[in-house]
């Protein structure tokens, strides 16, 4: 997968592709990530790339000339199967999306600031809209650091173990079950015993009953489905 991320301040996305799963999946060419500055791509002397609302009100707005040039070059490189813009007005990133984004080739992901961008981009290069939640961050970079690491882990070959992926929460609409490591008794506190008891069968068993009764308690709508 490639994922090229235009973005006016990449030093706000740049550390979180520096560590652990993410880190490896680049270092081992499961993924590239690509970021691009749109002020490399305006013609203005000051390397303007926003300006004032037409109609009034306060903040600036992306201009869509920087962005336009910086789409058209990469689309003239590569076919992309997704441009996605992060906006908090966008689809509520989960995992289903998360699992469908992971199978893409090539994506563009746009980070709005500021205001967010010109309308005209969204009409015209965005295929799809993306949020992390119901907030406002101060641009889309937070949120595609995210969304980046919810589809990079999932490309297959970057977790160790294919299955550790599959078994976290909201696969299966089910919350994932506790998990406990040594030691088994700490202060008092004990692991259930089942889980040291050596038997696989009973412990995949408690496992499923676990994850059921957590999504009982902590998010029964996820059960509705
Ligand atoms: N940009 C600003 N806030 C955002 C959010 N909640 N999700 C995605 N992009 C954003």
């Amino acid at each position: 997968m490639r994922i090229d991320i235009i973005t006016l301040f990449p030093k706000l996305l740049q550390s979180p592709f520096e560590a652990s799963i993410v880190k490896r999946a680049i270092e081992g060419e499961k993924v590239e990530v690509v970021f691009h500055d749109p002020r490399d791509y305006t013609v203005s002397k000051y390397k303007q790339v926003d300006d004032a609302p037409f109609g009034g009100g306060a903040g600036m707005v992306m201009m869509i000339e920087p962005i336009d040039k910086c789409i058209t070059k990469l689309k003239a490189e590569r076919s992309y199967d997704e441009i996605i813009y992060m906006t908090p007005d966008g689809d509520q990133l989960n995992q289903p999306i998360a699992n469908e984004c992971s199978l893409k080739e090539n994506i563009i992901i746009l980070c709005g600031h500021y205001k967010g961008v010109d309308q005209r981009v969204r009409d015209h290069f965005i295929t799809r809209e993306i949020s992390i939640g119901d907030f406002v961050l101060s641009g889309g970079e937070l949120a595609a650091a995210v969304f980046c690491d919810s589809i990079i882990r999932l490309i297959p070959g970057v977790l160790g173990n294919e299955s550790s992926a599959l078994s976290d929460s909201y696969q299966d609409n089910l919350l994932a079950p506790p998990i406990y490591t040594r030691p088994a008794s700490y202060k008092g506190w004990e692991v259930p015993p089942i889980l040291t008891s050596g038997n696989t069968p009973a412990v995949e068993l408690w496992r499923e009953e676990q994850a059921f009764e957590r999504t009982q308690k902590l998010r029964p709508d996820l059960l509705e489905d």
